[in-house]
């Protein structure tokens, strides 16, 4: 994809997967809250909701109901400009469609190419995928030149992550390196340092497993805009200035903000 971009002469578009082996991992939460990091440090960002079968990236950024979809755009019934809808923030999203129906005759072989239709408009596209190794995963890493792993620290989660892993180094995408998510520290859990010994790839975030995660959810907020002073938000901040290759000086944490926390 990289090379078509110069071939044809369009600005370079970054076009990142957020894939996992698992569900329920946190990719949706991944992409929502780093596209809108991303536009608050002012990059031109796009999420694409390429997880077909169970679409939701919609629901997170409060835009859940929308005339015409991804879907429709792979059925060739729509352009995409009409799929296209514009979060608050600016964050410009592709929804996929909730209806059942809209499953029949939509085929993730065509990711791919609805992908560089947009290439060249914004700066970075975040494609929030299907987990596993099924064909809308895989064919979501191949339109993509770059990809971010999420997982969570458990051995099952992991393991998935590193097929995911082969998956993407097969397919010749890049791997940024892993998002470790729903953290908690516990002695059940891996570590860090393990996840990067197996997967062999670096941890460029480790995001704590919090109830204001699901509670920005259900506020159909991404949490960076629901609580931009958490921990949690500075975490998601920090990986997308690392992502984007800016310096990025978290804020440190008030006394008051931790007590605050500590009472939930
Ligand atoms: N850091 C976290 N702490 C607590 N809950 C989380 C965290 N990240 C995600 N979740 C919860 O896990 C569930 C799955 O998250 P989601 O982003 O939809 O995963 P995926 O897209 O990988 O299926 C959601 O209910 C979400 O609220
Ligand atoms: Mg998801």
């Amino acid at each position: 994809m990289l090379e078509l971009n110069v071939i044809l002469d369009l600005p370079m578009t970054r076009i990142i997967s957020v894939s996992s082996g698992k569900g329920g991992v946190g990719k949706t939460t991944v992409t929502s809250n780093l596209g809108s990091a991303l536009i608050d440090f002012g990059f031109d960002a796009l999420v694409l909701d390429a997880n077909i079968t169970n679409a939701n990236l919609g629901f997170h950024l409060g835009i859940p109901l929308y005339p015409t979809t991804l879907h429709d755009v792979l059925k060739d019934e729509a352009h995409l400009t009409e799929a296209t809808y514009i979060h608050n923030s600016g964050l410009r999203v592709i929804p996929g469609s909730l209806s059942i129906d809209d499953l029949k005759d939509t085929s993730p072989s065509n990711i791919a190419d609805v992908v560089m239709d947009i290439v060249g408009d914004p700066e970075i596209i975040l494609i929030d995928s299907a987990a596993g190794l099924g064909n809308e995963a895989t064919k979501t890493i191949e339109a993509s030149d770059e990809t971010i792993i999420v997982t969570t620290p458990d051995l099952p989660s992991v393991t998935d992550a590193l097929k995911t892993a082969n998956v993407a180094e097969k397919a010749g995408t890049h791997i940024l390196g892993i998002v470790l998510n729903k953290h908690s520290g516990g002695k059940h859990e891996l570590s860090p340092e393990e996840v990067e010994d197996m997967i062999e790839h670096p941890v460029l975030a480790v995001i704590p497993q919090n109830k204001l995660v699901p509670r920005s959810i259900s506020e159909k907020t991404p949490i960076i805009d629901f609580r931009p002073e958490h921990h949690i938000s500075e975490r998601f901040r920090s990986l997308a200035a690392d992502i984007a290759g800016i310096d990025y000086e978290p804020k440190k944490q008030s006394i008051f903000s931790k007590i605050r926390e500590m009472f939930g």
